[in-house]
């Protein structure tokens, strides 16, 4: 089955192309993105790799250290990132780590067998400060992801554990959010003191909080 969301995201050591990590140590209460990739010196993955690189303002703004994985040596990783950077005009600006023996893939469950033996699907965890598993998705490697819904589900997330609210279908940062069911009326009241839109009982409609 793997893991699942609510499950304490694996710790490992392994090398990577900013020097040997221990994950819990290196994640250290903050929020973090372990994204895996099938595998070194492939299309997809080279832009998957430039783009997230020319994200890491975003990322750093909401507290998020992000870290790529592939199963293939530390050696070749150094040479993939001088491709990365000739073909993607950034350079790679984030822990890739270095899984030649699947290790940390397989805790992580990345391997599909049924898909590929021993290359990784395009897996993405989302892990809080708790350590806890947020988000997992799961594309196909011939699939590029789209990482600009990472960090809207990073939003979510966050907004979720600083405010009370959860975000509704096709939600974009700044419009209106829903109270969670959890909080009473009473509670509700303290937190929204500008008041809400009552649909339904279950349904209160708030301005994003901080927008
Ligand atoms: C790619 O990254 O381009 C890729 C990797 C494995 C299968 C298909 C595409």
């Amino acid at each position: 089955m793997g893991l699942l969301i609510g499950d304490e995201a694996p710790n490992f050591e392994a090398d990577t192309t900013e020097g040997r990590i221990n994950f819990h140590d290196y994640i250290n209460g903050s929020w973090a993105v372990l994204f895996s990739h099938p595998k070194n010196f492939t299309p997809v993955c080279t832009t998957e790799l430039g783009f997230t690189s020319k994200l890491k303002p975003e990322f750093e703004k909401r507290g998020v250290k992000v870290l790529g994985l592939s199963v293939d040596p530390i050696e070749d990783h150094k040479a993939w990132a001088g491709d990365i950077e000739e073909t993607q005009g950034t350079a790679l600006n984030f822990p890739l780590i270095a899984d030649p023996d699947g290790e940390v893939a397989k805790k992580y469950a990345m391997i599909h067998p049924n898909a590929d033996n021993t290359l990784t699907v395009r897996s993405v965890f989302v892990i809080g400060p708790d350590k806890k598993i947020k988000l997992k998705i799961e594309y196909p490697a011939s699939t590029g992801r789209n990482f600009n819904e990472v960090l809207r589900v990073i939003d979510s997330l966050q907004l979720t554990a600083n405010h009370q609210v959860a975000t509704p279908v096709n939600w974009q940062d700044g419009e209106d959010v829903i109270i969670v069911p959890a909080l009473s009326n009473e509670e509700a009241k303290k937190k929204f003191p500008d008041g809400w839109n009552e649909v339904k009982p279950y349904l209160r409609i708030v301005k994003q909080p901080g927008a």
